[in-house]
């Protein structure tokens, strides 16, 4: 295994720029996730670094080696694509076989090496199914066992799960990231799913036109995202324009919002307020801000809150209420007070 550096890469098409000034370092065994929404350069990114792409400019660097002009077979990257691409008309330990063929590594190493990632991914009772004869999950874990057959330095999943339903897409996530601590793969995974991002990964590398906004592990993004894109793309958060007004935001619709103004940037002109840090109050009295309810959204052992603020949309998320609770009384259309501690409300850059 080795570590892996991404330099300065740029990608343009034409007049396009795809990606630029991407600096992204991944430490050895360390799982690093490119997160951002559609079209930001993820895929773009990731084969740069397994060679199906060449860069603009930039340079990609595995295990100390500069190998941005060395063809993708001779990289010493695994590769899992988005839709598995399994060939159909092979077996599943064909499939598997298949890159140290290519290699012209030898039949018998080959076949222990094919049973050992069967095993590895435990497939190995499957091994002369044809891939329409597996379940999703199962195809899945065929691509994984053909990208870690040849011993690869550097571990590449392109969104890897988007093919399986919410349940399953749970468990793999797990049997991937157990896989890659225990044989302590140094990874380079894209998704647009947070939560994916969130559970799996040691650092995140969020990115938005073409770009990396920030860098850190889950917590560093969630506590102290550095813009209201990556507060935003980063968990859930309110998001509310104004103009800062002594130790406080004054909303568009006029609201008077505290919140921590020290500390925060000169440009900084957002609020963002994460859900679960506003209390709600059932009724008019007492401290906090008047809002008007505009929808009660039941989660199940939490409840999302939709409340109007002069013309401000906010969400709040708390515990749903238990029997004696007088939140459970109130409905939409009542009015209640909101209120959140100001050092819970970050001034941030649009
Ligand atoms: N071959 C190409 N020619 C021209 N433009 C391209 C080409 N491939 C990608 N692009 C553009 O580059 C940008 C980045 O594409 P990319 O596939 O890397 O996005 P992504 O982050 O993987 O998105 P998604 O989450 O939808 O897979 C997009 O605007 C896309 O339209
Ligand atoms: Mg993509």
């Amino acid at each position: 295994m080795g570590t892996l550096l991404l330099e300065g890469l740029r990608k343009e098409y034409g007049r396009a720029v795809a990606v630029e000034r991407v600096d992204i370092d991944v430490g050895e065994g360390e799982l690093v996730s490119l997160l951002g929404p559609s079209g930001c350069g993820k895929t773009t990114t990731l084969r740069m670094v397994a060679g199906f792409i060449e860069p603009t400019a930039g340079r990609v660097v595995i295990a100390g080696k500069d190998v941005t002009a060395t063809p993708p077979y001779a990289r010493q990257t695994g590769m899992v694509f988005q839709s598995y691409a399994l060939f159909p008309h092979m077996s599943v330990a064909d499939n598997v076989g298949f890159g140290l063929e290519m290699r012209k590594v030898g039949r018998a190493e080959r076949d222990r090496r094919v049973a050992d990632a069967l095993k590895l991914v435990r497939l190995d009772q499957l091994a002369d199914r044809l891939p329409r004869q597996l379940s999703g999950g199962q195809q899945q874990r065929v691509a994984l066992a053909r990208a870690l057959v040849i011993n690869p330095a550097v571990f590449l999943l392109d969104e890897p799960l988007s093919n399986l339903d919410a349940k399953l897409r749970a468990d793999v996530r797990g049997e991937i990231r157990a896989l890659q601590q225990r044989l302590g793969l140094t990874t380079l995974m894209v998704t647009h799913d947070q939560e994916e991002a969130l559970t799996m990964s040691d650092r995140l590398v969020v990115m938005e036109g073409g770009r990396v906004r920030q860098v850190g592990t889950a917590e560093d993004l969630y506590e102290n995202p550095a813009d209201a894109f990556v507060a935003d793309f980063v968990g859930r958060c309110n998001i509310i324009r104004g103009t800062v007004e002594g130790a406080a935001l004054r909303s568009e619709g006029g609201s008077l919002l505290p919140c921590q103004v020290e500390g925060a940037r000169k440009n900084a002109s957002v609020l963002a307020l994460r859900p679960e840090r506003i209390t709600l109050q059932p009724g008019t009295d007492g401290a906090g801000i008047p809002a008007r309810l505009a929808a009660i959204l039941y989660l199940g052992a939490q409840t999302e809150y939709r409340l109007d603020l002069d013309g401000t949309t906010l969400t709040a998320i708390r515990a749903t209420p238990t029997e004696n609770d007088a939140m459970r009384r109130i409905k939409t259309g009542d009015t209640v007070k909101v209120s959140w501690d100001a050092a819970a409300a970050r001034l941030l850059p649009a």
